[in-house]
């Protein structure tokens, strides 16, 4: 069985080693899926954030970084932070960023021993993320990370709106 798939729902029902939040460099919550998973996850996990180190003033997780947490009061053990970039049109870096993004979380979730994991459409919200360029780069980014590699049993694309979804099922054809 393939080991990436693609759900629609509200990431923050997964039961999985981890999901992954698309946050903000300054870890402390914001709408979307951020303000959904601090939701979730009650107080404890903005604490949990605060207590995170601050490498920049304000920026406790630079673009393209990843910072791991515990889920607290989620499903999901532990929740993975990244920072996606901010859509500007393609020529400041943005595919290379998102790329960095998954490739950050799943090196975290390696280190950790975590097997499974979700992946929101990271930056696809409001930092305005194509999602059809934005599909095209998680792909190629999954296939190189997990081409020789056993250790994750399952990657989840989670998507949020039937929109979402159907652009998410474009770019992977073999996992629709
Ligand atoms: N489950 C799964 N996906 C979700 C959920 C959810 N509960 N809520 C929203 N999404 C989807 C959105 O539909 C979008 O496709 O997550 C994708 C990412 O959108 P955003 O959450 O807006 O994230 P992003 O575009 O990366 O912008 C990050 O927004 O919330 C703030 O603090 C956050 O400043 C940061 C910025």
């Amino acid at each position: 069985m393939n080991r990436i798939q693609i759900q629609q729902g509200d990431i923050t029902t997964f039961a999985l080693d981890a999901i992954v939040n698309a946050a903000n460099e300054a870890m402390l919550g914001g709408s979307g899926v951020d303000g959904a998973i601090h939701r979730a996850a009650g107080p404890r996990l903005l604490d949990a954030c605060l207590a995170v180190a601050e490498v920049a003033p304000n920026v406790r997780c630079p673009t393209g970084e990843a910072r791991i947490t515990a889920g607290f009061d989620l499903q999901a053990r532990f929740v993975i932070h990244t920072v996606g970039p901010v859509w500007q049109g393609s020529q400041h870096g943005e595919p290379e960023l998102l790329a960095s993004c998954y490739r950050s979380s799943l090196q975290l979730a390696r280190e950790h021993g975590l097997r499974t994991i979700a992946f929101p459409a990271i930056s696809c919200g409001t930092y305005g993320y194509p999602v059809e360029k934005a599909v095209a780069v998680v792909r190629k980014t999954l296939t190189q990370c997990l081409a020789d590699d056993a250790h994750f049993e399952r990657v989840v694309l989670v998507a949020f709106g039937d929109e979402s979804l159907a652009a998410v099922q474009a770019g992977f054809p073999s996992q629709s």
